[in-house]
């Protein structure tokens, strides 16, 4: 694909306009809401990636809402999954008897968040549910439920919102395609 001159160099084109964003991003924030009402859940954001939902998602929450993050092992610079899930930054807050919801930017092969949740879970949680703002249901790999999804895309790459490649274009107020290298 062909970079459009309007945007920034390597990006292809605009799958998700921050219009769009915002708009799913308050369902699901009313979702959580409704579902949680009562009781305080500890949204769970996965760095670098999920920062910018999570920011936006527990702004979109009225009740009260706790959040905290995890960083684990991911793509490093490339594009395709590692296929090891580590955790290399762990969460400041005990989680036992707590109502976690762990917050994603994509879902790709399911292996992040599957091998995640099972972590969480042996801690003891009251309860775990899993919210990730993009899912690539048709590159799953390993079966994971995702309670919370904000859009379902194709297999592609994407950047903005929080996702990067090599660390770059987290800061798109919108989700793109990348542009094929060398064509941009
Ligand atoms: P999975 O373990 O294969 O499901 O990959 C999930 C992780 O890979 C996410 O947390 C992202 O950090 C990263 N990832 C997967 N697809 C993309 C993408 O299209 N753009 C940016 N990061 C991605
Ligand atoms: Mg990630």
């Amino acid at each position: 694909m062909v970079g459009d001159p309007a945007l920034p160099p390597g990006i292809g084109r605009v799958l998700i306009t921050s219009a769009e964003l915002a708009g799913r991003v308050r369902e699901l924030g009313r979702s959580l809401e409704r579902d949680y009402a009562g009781r305080v859940p500890l949204l769970v954001g996965v760095l670098n990636g999920a920062a910018v939902f999570v920011a936006d998602l527990m702004r979109a929450i009225a009740g009260p809402v706790e959040c905290d993050f995890v960083a684990v092992s991911s793509y490093g610079s490339g594009t395709r999954s590692q296929g090891v899930v580590a955790i290399r930054a762990d969460l400041l807050t005990p989680i036992a008897g707590r109502d976690v919801v762990i917050v994603e930017d994509v879902v790709d092969t399911g292996r992040t968040l599957a091998e995640l949740k099972a972590m969480l879970e042996a801690r003891g949680p009251r309860s775990v549910r899993t919210c990730a703002l993009l899912d690539k249901r048709e590159r799953r790999e390993v079966p994971v439920d995702v309670d919370y999804v904000g859009f379902t895309i194709p297999g592609q790459f994407v950047v903005g919102y929080g996702l990067d490649l090599a660390g770059l274009h987290r800061n798109l107020p919108y989700i793109a395609t990348v542009a094929e290298p060398g064509r941009a």
